[in-house]
């Protein structure tokens, strides 16, 4: 460690000062220390690979085939997706799974293919295994759609978890997308993708990467079809992708490379095949239902590290009402904690906060907060004494309890990988329920230890509980925050029955929608931001994470108004719509920016309200089908290259197309559309796609295109459910579901079903039940038709 790096730490923690910046040098030299001695460096290691096939044991699904050196196990489960595991792996135990593992697809046999190998021939597709492991997936017609070469394992001599690389093979027309929320996406270009959640430090744009979310989830999108793959490893890693190359008919294409290196953990997978959303309804029923927010938390919000106090919040919360502007909830940072420690409150400056909750409930404001993972570490703080004689924090090799630095000071980390822990943290909302607060927003959980030099995050020899296997950090790291949102939502469920739990959390992993949502964290003020915002969005829904969305604004700085405004108008299209921005930032509240950004943002706040009941549609359909709210334009038409290779618009459902202006100065744009009639909903006119068209951008709002059919369920002028319906073009249909919101508790919605169909100059929409067709029980109006 240098001059530099103190400076870099003493800047890194600003106002708290150097004392803080000197408990970073400490924290990172004693994690260097605990690593040094409990974790040798690896020395000699043996590479393995898997042999030649010695024999086959078929079993339900699929079997076990035996190699000279290693096993694989392959099992088609019965909602399509397969799995495989080397080494004798199996599905579980995995963080990522929903409760028990699907159940074998009696139908899928393993049977003998040619040239000494082996095939398992499902519905959905056929896996071929190769004599020496090599692993082909295929669609039904034949067509491979990924060839994953035989594994290598680096055994240390000494003992200790294997590495692993798997290379693999997809066509060379495909691309990827996932692995978790990449700054750079959606569309993965080819780099190198590091498995490790991440805080940046820093406000952070595309070029950063490592992120908070990182999964080893890949959606592989080709001509030949669409699928996921997982590999279920909580360890670090790499993804190294390399895209493809067409040979322009000559012949000559050069295949897409995926190449996968984990520093431990079984080497096992789940294939999912099909259209993208059956692709996503597997990955769901896999990894489980997304959590339905409440209706509010698909309202506006408003965040700002720096309330302050009570009455700023209260003074912010009036210049919504006075100008009538939607606001739908409160976030209070860790400034309203006191002195920064989780689950206080500082009572010189928020003497009143069940009071100001109770208030802003009244106007219909929910309140948010805050809830960090460490604990500082001092004697005297109720939550360190209670978890302390629980013994709940992490400890080092040798049995102390490691301690790292967060914004409280010295800190401690509770254990969520441990049942018991999680069960003690989570009693812990209680105190919020009591001070009024209705949501929870979880920071700093990558775990977040800031370090002077090294990684900001726990030693990677920490020990953890892994629900009684034991292990440590290495492979605790990336579900560290995935635990910590199933202790609160757990707890919720319990402390407030009769309300779905509202949790958003910064880190994450595969199946942390069961849990809640995210954000984008800290993503930079300046329109690289802006566009990497939207990508983050994308991409953690083709992972499965429906729920998410930017700091409207950025994070830190100042936005231009312009800027400002093109952020608020995206974000009231996507499912966490909220301002909010760093203690050193400019101000983030809409009429900041002068009469005109206020005029604008406004026209967007009310659209959100009235757009809420398709919000609310689109959180029930998530949870059935897997399906984000936000997808990408080739969600319905993959094979449309040129859908596939745009990444400035995108679906939201079935029914709209969202074109954000992503750059300054822009006053119109061009925008993709996909197959069918799409209305322009500012002007109705109606456009033909597959093509490009140039639309009118003003600064007053950026392009949305309804789908001819569409039914889109809205709030009318008295609060009511209303059908907004496209009219379909001339000779067509259209038709689709509304989810009424059945409150906020868990009663089902009913899902209604309509129809809707052109005669001559008029439009017929009809609700479909089980005994035929009725009229719709709410208003509807037709939009769209060119007049007489
Ligand atoms: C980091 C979070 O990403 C940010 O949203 C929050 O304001 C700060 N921590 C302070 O809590």
């Amino acid at each position: 460690m240098d001059g530099r790096d103190l400076v870099r730490s003493v800047k890194a923690v600003g106002s708290a000062g150097v004392a803080q910046g000197l408990r970073t040098v400490r924290a990172a030299w004693r994690r260097r220390r605990a690593d040094a001695a409990a974790l040798p460096s690896r020395g000699a290691e043996r590479a393995r690979v898997p042999g030649s096939v010695q024999g086959a044991e078929p079993g339900p699904g699929g079997g076990v085939l035996r190699f000279d050196r290693s096993e694989l196990r392959i099992v088609v489960a019965g909602n399509g997706a397969v799995f495989w595991g080397w080494d004798g792996a199996g599905p579980e135990p995995s963080y990522a799974l929903a409760g028990r593992c699907p159940e074998p697809d009696p139908r899928a046999l393993l049977e003998p293919d040619k040239d000494g190998g082996w095939r398992v021939v499902s519905e959905r597709m056929t896996v071929v295994v190769s004599r020496h492991g090599a692993i082909e997936v295929r669609t039904p017609g034949g067509v491979t759609l990924r060839r994953d070469q035989p594994p290598r394992w680096w055994e240390p001599a000494g003992g200790g978890p294997a590495r692993w690389m798997q290379r693999s093979q997809v066509p060379a027309d495909a691309r990827f997308f996932g692995l978790g929320g990449r700054a750079s996406g959606p569309r993965l270009r080819d780099g190198t993708y590091r498995l490790w959640n991440t805080d940046p430090g820093r406000a952070f744009g595309p070029g950063d990467d490592p992120l908070y979310i990182t999964m080893p989830v890949q959606m592989v999108v080709a001509d030949a079809g669409t699928h996921l793959v997982f590999h279920d490893t909580t360890w670090d890693g790499t993804v190294k992708l390399r895209e493809g190359e067409e040979g322009a008919g000559s012949g000559h294409d050069r295949a897409g490379t995926s190449e996968l290196r984990a520093d431990g953990g079984p080497l096992r997978c789940w294939v999912m095949v099909g259209t993208p959303a059956r692709v996503l309804l597997a990955w769901a029923s896999l990894t489980g239902a997304a959590a339905v927010p409440p209706a509010w938390a698909l309202g506006y919000q408003h965040a700002r590290w720096g309330f302050g106090t009570e009455q700023e919040v209260r003074r912010v919360v009036a210049g919504y009402q006075e100008r009538g502007l939607p606001l739908d909830a409160v976030h209070l940072d860790i400034d309203h904690y006191d002195e920064h420690q989780v689950f206080t409150v500082d009572e010189d400056r928020f003497p009143k906060l069940p009071q100001l909750a109770e208030d802003l409930r009244a106007d219909g404001i929910r309140l948010v907060s805050i809830v960090d993972p460490a604990v500082r570490a001092a004697p005297g703080n109720a939550v360190y004494d209670a978890g302390t004689a629980e013994d709940a924090f992490v400890r080092d090799a040798s049995g102390r309890v490691v301690r790292g630095v967060v914004w409280p000071g010295e800190a401690v980390f509770p254990d969520f990988t441990h049942a018991r822990v999680r069960e003690w943290w989570g009693e812990l909302y209680k105190e919020r329920l009591t001070r009024g607060f209705a949501g929870f927003w979880h920071d700093m959980n990558e775990p977040t230890s800031f370090a002077a030099f090294g990684e900001s995050t726990l030693p990677r020899s920490a020990r953890h509980v892994l629900e009684g296997r034991g292990g440590d950090h290495r492979e605790a790291h990336n579900v560290y925050a995935l635990c910590m949102a199933r202790a609160a939502y757990e707890a919720l469920r319990t402390l407030e029955p009769d309300q779905r739990p509202f949790v958003f959390s910064r880190s994450g992993w595969a199946g942390m929608q069961r849990y809640g949502g995210t954000w984008s964290g800290d993503v930079a003020t300046g329109w690289p931001g802006l566009r990497a915002s939207l990508a983050l969005v994308l991409g953690l829904g083709l992972c499965g994470v429906p729920y998410s969305g930017p700091d409207v604004g950025g994070f830190d700085g100042s936005p231009s108004p312009e800027l400002y405004l093109r952020w608020f108008q995206l974000g009231a299209y996507l499912p966490l719509f909220r301002t909010h921005a760093s203690l050193r930032a400019g101000r983030r509240e809409p009429w900041e920016f002068g009469a005109e950004v206020l005029e604008h943002a406004r026209v967007v706040l009310l659209e959100r309200r009235r757009l809420l009941p398709y919000f609310v549609t689109l959180a029930q359909l998530a949870r059935r089908t897997g399906a984000p709210y936000v997808r990408p334009l080739w969600w319905s038409a993959p094979e449309e290259r040129a859908l596939r290779d745009c990444e400035d618009a995108f679906l939201l459902g079935d029914c709209l197309l969202v074109a954000p202006v992503l750059a300054p100065g822009t006053d119109r744009r061009a925008v993709q559309l996909p197959r069918g009639r799409w209305y322009d909903t500012a002007t109705e006119r109606a456009y033909e796609g597959p093509g490009q068209v140039l639309v009118e951008a003003p600064l007053s709002r950026i392009p949305v295109f309804a789908r001819a059919g569409a039914v889109i369920p809205v709030r009318g002028p008295e609060g009511d459910l209303e059908l907004e319906v496209w009219a379909p073009a001339p000779g067509r249909f259209g038709g689709g579901l509304v989810v009424a919101d059945a409150g906020d508790g868990w009663d089902e919605p009913e899902f209604e079903r309509y129809v809707v169909r052109r005669e001559g100059r008029s439009v017929v929409v009809e609700r479909e039940g089980e005994d035929g067709v009725s009229e719709p029980p709410h208003p509807v109006r037709v939009r769209g038709l060119e007049p007489a």
